[in-house]
């Protein structure tokens, strides 16, 4: 690279990186017209714009007890080990861990469970489980080497925690759903319709989800719903269940 690029790339950066950084705040702030008087800049408003990333984040991971590993450390042990913060070893920094994981899969999760020095009791999020705790403990641990197992979701929370047909799948289905099914759109069996049901499923309903979820003829994969699969596996079984 010739001397001349390279004094371009370094100009480009010292005048970039500060713009680039002022309209990130800008956008977090809603604007340089809001001085720290005015409502939108209280702590308050700013967190509750700022909020919606983190939940969304937090949802994804999962029912509590069911969390894994990267999930929980995603959501909570990275605020410190991330970047080594007070003093903590920091993620997939092989000489910091080192000594650490010599002492053991188990006196780390007691460790991490009870807190240690300027580590608070499971980070500070008292409502994790001691499981997904060592989840994440074994995630952290593995990202340097060691062979830790993560201790396995019960199938009973696993259960505990699935998404109700009754209540989100009917919420997904009176949001995407109806728009179709409510009256037979483009040859969509319509709700509640049990002759126009019973043909689909023939094949049992997992079969009729799994096609719908790929998308067929006139419907677009998932009804063109954007959540998670699990998601709008609530959403059919709720209209599915109609039919019955
Ligand atoms: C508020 C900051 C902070 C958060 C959040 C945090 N840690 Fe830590 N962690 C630390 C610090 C500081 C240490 C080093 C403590 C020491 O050795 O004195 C540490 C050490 C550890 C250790 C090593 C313990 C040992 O025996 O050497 C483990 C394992 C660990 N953390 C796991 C976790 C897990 C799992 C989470 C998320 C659930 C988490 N940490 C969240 C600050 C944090
Ligand atoms: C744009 C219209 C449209 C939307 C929105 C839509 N569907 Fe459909 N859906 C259809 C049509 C059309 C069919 C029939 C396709 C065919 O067999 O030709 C269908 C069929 C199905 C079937 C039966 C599949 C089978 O094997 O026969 C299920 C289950 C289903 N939809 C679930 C849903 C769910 C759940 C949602 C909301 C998340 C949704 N649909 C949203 C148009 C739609």
């Amino acid at each position: 690279m010739s001397a001349k690029a390279l004094i371009g790339i370094v100009l480009a950066a010292i005048v970039g990186i500060p713009v680039f950084i002022l309209l990130v705040i800008q956008l977090a702030t809603g604007g340089m017209k809001n001085n720290a008087a005015s409502p939108s800049m209280t702590n308050e408003a700013v967190l509750a714009r700022i909020q919606p990333i983190g939940l969304a984040k937090l949802d994804d991971s999962g029912p509590p007890g069911s969390r894994n590993g990267k999930a929980v450390y995603e959501s909570v042990c990275m605020s410190c080990h991330a970047a080594g913060l007070a003093g903590s070893p920091k993620f997939a920094d092989a000489g910091a861990w080192g000594a650490r994981i010599s002492k053991g899969f188990a006196t780390l999760v007691e460790h991490a469970n009870k807190g240690l020095g300027a580590m608070p009791a499971k980070g500070g999020a008292a409502d994790l489980t001691d499981d997904e705790v060592a989840r994440a403990v074994a995630y952290m641990g593995n990202a340097v080497g060691a062979k830790f197992t993560e201790p396995p979701v019960a199938a009973g929370a696993a259960a505990g925690g699935k998404i109700d047909p009754a209540v989100k799948g009917k919420e997904i289905y009176d949001s995407v759903c109806v728009a179709c099914h409510g009256t037979g759109v483009a040859g969509a069996p319509k709700f509640a319709d049990k002759a126009a049901w019973a043909s689909r499923l023939k094949g049992g309903v997992e079969e009729a989800i799994k096609t719908a979820a790929k998308g067929i003829n006139a419907m677009p994969a998932k009804g063109g719903y954007t959540g998670s699969d699990a998601e709008f596996h609530a959403a059919a079984e709720y209209l599915i269940n109609a039919s019955k």
